[in-house]
């Protein structure tokens, strides 16, 4: 494990700190960041911690010009004796070099990651919530940091890992809207990448779902606008008879780990998964025989959430809450909070 370098962060949190209801998410962040360098000669330089202010990225650089930045979501969690744990880093770990290698960045290596997100999780302590209260949810970022207009790869990076504290997301429901117009994500295409364009690319999207009076958008495939792929920042769970079925990991949508977390817990309880291709037209064809039960989305920062309905504008396709999102958003909970023993593999005390 490694140490921070002094007692300076242990500041008491000022008095008007929010309750860890009123946090929400990505409003309030952590002061300093855990980073690293790359040079191209040089390789990882030794983790370090800064406060935030400190850093800079250059305008005419990769990073901002050419959007050569990938980035990661996990969080951290108190227990109910008040230890603090991250949930699956390696995972998010190996997912960076992915993106990474997608747009011919350094891969950091997997201690690196974890060294830094050690030492962001240290250095932040005080701003954990309580055990079944929130998170600190934390951002490592690797960008190009060489000034240079050249378009080709920087011969400088920096990974950064910022935090935040965050409210536990609540199991609400959502109905949402199915883009048939835009896509996201082509196949050969980036999709799979946690790399900022992927976001930038779907907010016009999220913004029509919320103009049509939805709460988020359902991506389509991009050559038939029909198979559903992923939520704006989700993956996408259906259950259909005595099966529930999420689209396959084919390089157009992200690999969550969520996704996988609730794969593995379905598999656990019996439930029949299948990963495979489905249609608006057979989930409306579902839906018409009395076949379709409840859909969910997933993602670190929403951990789970009801979908109630998807509509494309012509057709709504409306789901039957059987339960199961309640039941699996509470094993979720309690498996990343280390309120069960059950796979504590997961677990890695900070
Ligand atoms: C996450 O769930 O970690 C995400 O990256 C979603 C974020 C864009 C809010």
């Amino acid at each position: 494990m490694h140490t921070p370098p002094t007692g300076l962060y242990e500041a008491p949190l000022p008095a008007d700190w929010p309750e860890p209801e009123a946090l929400g998410f990505g409003r309030i962040l952590g002061p300093y960041l855990a980073h690293a360098q790359h040079g191209e000669d040089s390789g990882w330089h030794a983790p370090t911690v800064s406060a935030r202010s400190a850093l800079s990225v250059p305008v005419a650089g990769g990073g901002l010009q050419y959007g050569f930045s990938v980035f990661e979501g996990l969080k951290a969690y108190r227990d109910a004796d008040g230890r603090i744990h991250l949930f699956r880093p390696r995972d998010h770990a190996r997912r960076l070099q992915q993106s990474a290698q997608r747009l011919v960045m350094p891969e950091p290596p997997e201690e690196v990651f974890m060294t830094l997100c050690q030492l962001a999780v240290q250095v932040h302590a005080r701003y954990v919530p309580p055990f079944g209260r929130g998170s600190l949810y934390l951002r490592p970022t690797l960008y190009a940091e060489e000034d240079a207009l050249g378009f080709r790869p920087a011969t400088r990076h920096r990974l950064a890992v910022a935090v935040t504290p965050c409210s536990d997301p609540l199991p609400k429901s959502q109905r949402l809207w199915a883009e048939t117009e835009l896509i996201r994500a082509a196949p050969g295409g980036l999709g799979a990448a946690k790399t900022g364009g992927n976001y930038a690319a779907g907010l016009a999207g999220q913004m029509r779902a919320r103009a049509n009076g939805f709460d988020d958008v359902v991506w389509l495939d991009a050559l038939t606008h029909r198979e559903i792929a992923e939520a704006g920042t989700m993956n996408l769970f259906v259950q259909i008879g005595d099966e529930v079925v999420t689209p396959p990991l084919d390089g157009t949508i992200l690999a969550g780990i969520t996704r996988d977390s609730v794969l593995r817990l379905l598999h656990a309880d019996g439930v029949r998964v299948s990963e495979h291709r489905i249609t608006l037209d057979e989930l409306a064809a579902a839906g018409m025989a009395g076949q379709l039960g409840t859909a969910f989305g997933v993602g670190t920062a929403a951990r789970l959430v009801t979908i109630s309905e998807i509509s494309d504008g012509t057709t709504a396709i409306r789901f039957r809450d059987t339960g199961l999102a309640a039941r699996l958003y509470e094993r979720l909970k309690q498996v990343q909070e280390g309120a069960t023993h059950a796979l504590r593999e997961w677990r890695v005390a900070v």
